[in-house]
């Protein structure tokens, strides 16, 4: 196998992702967030577009901190100007429909969304287009007071192509999901949170380490049974009520051959706190 030949280490990304595994604690860099890694997308230069490439790096990236069993939580954070200002629009001027098609470079947002570890998204800045929906794809998001969401593609012609005209209407609902997407408005944060669309509304130099504490507490649970809970509460988005019920009955049932189950329940009896190991 040639040098070019060989698959890239996703842990060693070329620099426009920086990823740390575990991830340093913000207060104290010398001590890490156990079970948690960080994701940080890193183009400034562009307020972090996602273009082919990168967008393919994260997915590439997130698989393999998915298969890592040491964690239990990945924080996704971008730079202060920016989360992420949307797809490339250089690159997409330059698409057709068949090359769309043929290089199925999309492919890498369904990859994305498949993965099972809970994904914490760190907000500071711009979250637009594709941005907003990497936010949206991720479990919980953090925003800094100086965050600002959108759907601008309208403006370019076109319309949200990583998901937007679905998860938008179902984070916050039609009417305003329509109204933000026809006319490409920006909402800032104070709104973000009023429709729903963010887990909680920080002081911008707080957003990291309040995504990291979050993300902490997520992968000190018992992992098993967060992952199904991730994997049941996708299921609310896309199945009718009825089969995501049953969904949610036969993970419930299955979480019961857990170790992390017997000590979960002995530790409540024992009046002890629970010592989960991800079995
Ligand atoms: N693609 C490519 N480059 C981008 C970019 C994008 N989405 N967003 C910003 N940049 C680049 C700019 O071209 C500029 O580069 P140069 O210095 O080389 O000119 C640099 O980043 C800084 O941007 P601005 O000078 O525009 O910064 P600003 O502060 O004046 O404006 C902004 C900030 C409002 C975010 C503005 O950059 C903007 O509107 N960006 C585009 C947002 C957008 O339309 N996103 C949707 C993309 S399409 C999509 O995402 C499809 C999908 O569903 C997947």
């Amino acid at each position: 196998m040639t040098e070019e030949e060989r698959p890239r280490d996703p842990r060693q990304p070329t620099g426009r992702l920086r990823v740390a595994v575990p991830a340093p604690r913000p207060d104290d860099p010398s001590a890490v967030v156990p079970g948690v890694a960080l994701v940080t997308i890193d183009r400034p230069e562009a307020l972090n577009a996602l273009d082919f490439d990168l967008l393919d790096e994260l997915a590439t990236t997130l698989e393999a901190l998915d298969r890592d069993e040491t964690l239990g939580c990945v924080v996704l954070a971008g730079g202060p100007r920016a989360f992420a200002a949307g797809a490339d629009i250089r690159e997409l001027a330059a698409a057709t429909p068949v090359s769309l098609e043929l290089e199925r470079r999309f492919e890498a947002w369904d990859r994305i969304a498949a993965v099972g570890v809970p994904l914490v998204a760190a907000v500071r800045g711009y979250a637009l287009g594709g941005g907003c929906e990497l936010a949206m794809i991720c479990d919980c998001i953090v925003a800094g007071d100086d965050a600002r969401f959108g759907q601008p593609e309208i403006k370019l012609g076109i319309i949200p192509g990583a998901g937007g005209t679905q998860r938008l209407p179902r984070a916050v609902g039609k009417a305003k999901a329509a109204e933000l997407i026809f006319t490409g408005r920006q909402i800032d944060a104070a709104e973000a949170e009023r429709i729903g669309l963010v887990t909680a509304v920080v002081p911008a130099e707080e957003v990291l380490p309040r995504a990291l504490e979050l993300a902490g507490r997520i992968a000190a649970g018992p992992r098993l049974a967060v992952r199904a809970a991730k994997a049941a509460i996708a299921r609310a988005f896309e199945l009718p009520l009825a089969a995501g019920l049953d969904f949610e009955r036969r993970a419930f049932y299955l979480l019961f051959a857990s170790e992390d189950r017997r000590e979960g329940m002995a530790a409540f009896l024992e009046k002890r706190p629970a010592n989960f190991r991800g079995r």
